[in-house]
């Protein structure tokens, strides 16, 4: 027997055993639980630190949003089963995880990997993916299983995560029986054998530098109410201005006032919808790193610019990092606020004390927003990872005034920049839609789209569905394309996005009239027909975004209201049918659409549709069991999307951007026999009066007496006109 001497305390209704002899190890086991929203419970352990995502939060916990879930089911383990040891310099926390048939997903934006059970994760923030390993632009420490729950540690510290792939050396390791009888077999397989987990199995987190923390559960009765619980606890989803859900367009780099000018009069001329232009590094007078102050050579006058834009339906975005260069006026007051180490010669701001913070936050108000700007894109606030000849991070060992370390602020940095930047629009009772490159947990109800240099597009793809399991929100931009084909798809891609966005932003002349990057910047501009008929395919998809608007802005109403993530993982739907559980390239658009993208240039692909519904192909009208897989031959840029029977969509006349006064024409139509009602939210689409109830809720219903609207709700306009009915013909088809 191992002879150890055990100093038992009790910490409140906690036990804690510290090991006298294998000094600074402590054991917490019964721990204090208390539960902090129905069917979430908060286990604290040791000293929970002082910097964590939750401790930084931006909104309180969505309380409403609890009542619209069912009834908390019965977890798979006992609270109390949760383990945490303390040892120096590092915080373990230990989550059962039992059962074979079980599948996890989460851990934030990840490029990578789909189902993560088995694997090794380290959630540290990055500009880059690093194939399944979990490093992203938005590592998050929760994750959920088909089971019914969701597990989040708090911490702004890189975990490793080991998602049940452990053998502890007090498992039961006889249960793991000899395979041979006494011959050595060598096949790789019978070698890797030895490898399978076996014994006592669970997510273990390894956290370096915590001396404690609060690990959170929640429960299902589903996955989807899990993330439910999650989002909400979060403070609920965000909810978009209504013109965020239209497109965004990034100019040139190096563009002025006229190139700027020019390429919003062609896409009115062109008729492409366009909601948003961005503008990027080439605003400033210095950019890396900023000088925040519009440079006098090519945006000599910014306040005329915005003013043209703005009367044109566009709302202004503006590039930036959070790195404040000596030209900066931001400087003089930020210079005690930031660490001790400069990015890009600039000063890299505190945002853990929230003077700096509002230091920033003041100055966009006055400089920017006060003049007209809508929304910010905060680029490099993520992290090089080694191996990079000039890395623009501050180190881990940075020191900050307000005490936050280099590690946690590298992990906070983007999040902390949104709550900033937010705080503006918030106090100005206006909503924005940004863009970012970090983020992390408790991210739900930031207006933020993630967005990335990287380019891979199955990785996109994959991205967005993953983003649904951790309250994020992703933008897979278009930048580029080496054929007319791969540039459709991934418009068509990006215009299923939370956020859709042309990023061109490297290329001097507009994306259609010549989308291959060299010849772009060569001038080799594409015959003019060739031009236009590119436009009119880019309209075409963007026409779809919009008409699809109301039913978008509606789901994510029910984003902010119940936690329901808009754009969702097949498997959050129908995780009964385990042929979803590995879904990573299609996904739930809004509660009734399943949409499956064409890859890269591909015309043809397959998609599964789930048990639980019969499907309507929306393009042809086709019907199908659930079950069946589908093979979609197309043409680029058209996305092979599946209605749920018995559902009615939502259909708007597009526009060419939303006006604060738009009033969508709505055609509604019918899919099935008997179709479930549809609810339309409406309020001004800009402000947050809606968190006082200012919003209208239209039910549309259908029976074969025709359709009917039951308005109710407290906006006083109309956004919303349904002009008209169809009744969808679908056919039943072989492969049904
Ligand atoms: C990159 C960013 C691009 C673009 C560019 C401008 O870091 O991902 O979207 O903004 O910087 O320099």
């Amino acid at each position: 027997m191992k002879k150890v001497i055990v100093l038992i305390l009790f910490v409140m209704f906690e036990i804690v055993i510290c090991h006298a002899k294998t000094t600074n190890i402590c054991d917490y086991t019964d721990a204090s639980i208390s539960e902090v929203a129905s069917g979430v419970w908060k286990i604290s352990f040791g000293t929970p630190e002082k910097f964590t995502p939750e401790k930084f939060r931006d909104e309180p916990i969505q309380i409403e949003g609890f009542k619209t879930l069912p009834k908390a089911a019965k977890l798979p383990f006992k609270l109390t089963e949760i383990r945490c040891r303390i040892k120096k310099g590092r915080t373990i926390v230990y989550v059962p995880c039992n059962n074979s048939d079980e599948q996890i997903y989460g851990f934030g934006l990840d490029s990578g990997a789909f189902e993560q059970k088995g694997m090794r994760k380290f959630l540290s923030v990055s500009d880059s993916n690093f194939g399944r390993s979990g490093i992203s632009h938005g590592p998050v420490p929760y994750y959920v299983s088909t089971k019914g729950y969701g597990i989040y540690v708090d911490t702004a510290r890189i975990p490793f995560v080991h998602v049940a792939n452990l053998m502890p050396s007090d498992g039961n390791i006889s249960a793991k029986k000899p395979t041979g009888t006494g011959t050595l077999k060598t096949s790789v397989e019978q070698l890797y054998e030895g490898q399978k987990v076996v014994g006592r199995t669970e997510v273990v987190f390894d956290i370096p530098g915590a001396k404690g923390i609060d690990v959170y559960v929640f429960a299902g009765p589903s996955l989807k109410t899990a993330v439910q619980r999650y989002n909400l606890f979060s403070g609920g989803g965000s909810l978009p201005p209504m013109w965020g859900l239209g497109l965004k367009y990034r100019t040139y780099t190096s563009g002025d006032s006229n190139s700027v000018m020019n390429v919003a009069k062609s896409i009115r001329q062109l008729n492409i919808p366009c909601d948003m232009l961005g503008l990027e590094p080439g605003w400033q007078s210095h950019a890396y790193s900023c000088s925040f102050l519009w440079s006098n050579e090519r945006f000599n006058k910014p306040q005329v610019l915005i003013d043209n834009l703005n009367d044109m339906g566009f709302r202004v975005n503006l590039w930036e990092h959070a790195y404040i260069h000596p030209t900066s006026p931001m400087f003089a007051s930020l210079k005690d606020k930031s660490g001790d180490y400069l990015v890009w010669g600039g000063l890299v701001v505190d945002f853990a004390d929230s003077r700096a913070s509002k230091i920033f936050a003041d100055y966009h108000e006055d400089m920017f927003v006060s003049k007209g700007i809508s929304g910010f894109k905060a680029d490099e606030c993520d992290r090089q990872f080694i191996g990079e000849v000039m890395p623009f991070n501050y180190p881990y060992c940075s020191t900050f005034p307000s005490g936050i370390e280099g590690d946690q602020m590298t992990q906070l940095y983007g999040y902390l920049y949104q709550h900033s930047i937010n705080s503006v629009f918030k106090k100005r009772n206006l909503r924005t839609w940004g863009d970012v490159r970090a983020t992390t947990a408790i991210a739900s109800p930031l207006p933020f789209n993630l967005y990335s240099d990287t380019y891979g597009f199955d990785e996109y793809l994959r991205q967005l569905v993953n983003s649904s399991f951790a309250g994020l929100l992703w933008s897979p931009e278009v930048r580029q394309a080496d054929s007319l084909n791969e540039l459709l798809n991934r418009i068509a891609l990006s215009s299923f996005g939370h956020q859709m966005c042309l990023n061109p932003w490297w290329i001097p002349n507009p994306i259609w009239s010549q989308y291959n990057k060299s010849k772009n910047e060569r001038g080799e501009l594409l015959p003019v027909d060739e031009q236009t008929q590119n436009a009119e395919k880019i309209a075409a998809i963007v026409n779809q975004r919009m008409s699809l608007i109301p039913y978008f802005y509606s789901a994510f109403y029910r984003y902010y209201l119940e936690g329901v993530p808009p754009i969702r993982a097949i498997v959050m739907d129908f995780v009964k049918d385990k042929r979803t559980w590995t879904i990573d390239d299609a996904f739930m658009f809004g509660d009734s659409m399943l949409v499956a993208p064409l890859h890269n240039t591909d015309l043809s692909r397959k998609v599964y549709l789930p048990k639980g519904a019969d499907w309507i192909d929306m393009h042809t009208g086709d019907k199908y069991h659930g079950g069946t897989v589908v093979t979609k031959d197309l043409v680029a840029g058209q996305t092979p999307i599946f209605i749920k029977n018995n559902s009615i969509i939502p259909l708007a006349q597009p526009v060419q951007y939303v006006a604060d006064d738009t009033v969508f024409k709505i055609t509604a139509k019918i899919y099935g026999d008997q179709p479930r009602s549809c609810i339309l939210y409406e309020d001004d689409g800009i402000s947050y009066n809606f968190k006082n109830g200012k919003f209208n809720k239209l039910q549309l219903k259908w029976s074969s007496a025709g359709g009917n609207v039951i308005k109710s709700g407290n906006f006083d306009r109309q956004r919303y006109q349904i002009i008209s009915w169809q009744k969808v013909k679908s056919f039943r088809t072989e492969g049904s």
